[in-house]
């Protein structure tokens, strides 16, 4: 990376994570130059109907210099103590996400502490995230978007996730997820979520306005206008 770039990327510090398992477009945001990571999820998988998962975990990784989050699905402890440890040896960018149940925790602080990273999922109130940040998880993952679906602000639990963390100094990072808008990620950034990770479409949407479009538009028309004087 050149210097310009990395002065400048540095300076914004919210990372920016996509929440999909599709190829094209992980492929589309790396080239945009606005992707540090990445977020799977079993009904992302599904999505784009995945056969073979480790190879398709294995494919993101080498497209992204960044976290790559693969969900375990087993739900005991030790199934999903030892689908994490099959995972990180997919490749180093490998975090292993675990839902936020009693064994998952468990489970987190046995693969924390064998210094594997973990994306503690399905979040949706701030003494759960507390719970997986004290287990030893990297990332936690407030779904935002669901919670604005059944009528609670999204953006609230990150708030009081935010002033928790800061006031005892908890290193864990805020992962935003279930972000469904420009507006989600705007106060995301406001409000000091370490990461928001979202679908290709709000990437694509932050870039769009009619005004640039209509601008562009009349530019190329005078343009033409002129060369064909
Ligand atoms: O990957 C987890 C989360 O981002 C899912 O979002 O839109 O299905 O609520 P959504």
């Amino acid at each position: 990376m050149d210097n310009l770039r990395e002065n400048l990327i540095h300076a914004i510090s919210m990372k920016f994570f996509i929440d999909t398992a599709d190829l094209d477009e992980i492929q589309e945001a790396a080239d945009m130059g606005v992707l540090d990571g990445v977020t799977t999820n079993p009904s992302l998988m599904a999505k784009v109907g995945v056969s073979d998962v480790k190879s398709h975990y294995l494919k993101i990784c080498e497209m992204v210099d960044g976290d790559v989050s693969a969900e375990v699905i087993s739900t005991d402890y030790a199934g999903i103590v030892a689908e994490g440890r099959e995972l990180v040896k997919i490749h180093p960018n490998i975090t292993v996400k675990v839902p936020m149940i009693q064994d998952g925790v468990k489970a987190i602080k046995t693969l924390a502490s064998e210094g594997i990273k973990i994306n503690c999922t399905l979040i949706f109130n701030a003494a759960q995230a507390l719970v997986a940040a004290k287990a030893g998880a990297k990332y936690v993952s407030p779904f935002i978007g669901r919670l604005d679906d059944i009528g609670q602000d999204g953006m609230d639990l990150i708030e009081q996730i935010r002033v928790i963390f800061d006031n005892y100094k908890i290193e864990t990072q805020i992962l935003a997820a279930s972000v469904r808008h420009q507006q989600h990620l705007l106060s995301c950034m406001l409000l000091g979520a370490d990461v928001a990770t979202m679908p290709f479409n709000v990437i694509d949407k932050m870039i769009k306005h009619p005004l640039t479009d209509s601008g562009l538009e009349k530019f190329l028309a005078d343009h033409a206008k002129m060369v064909n004087r």
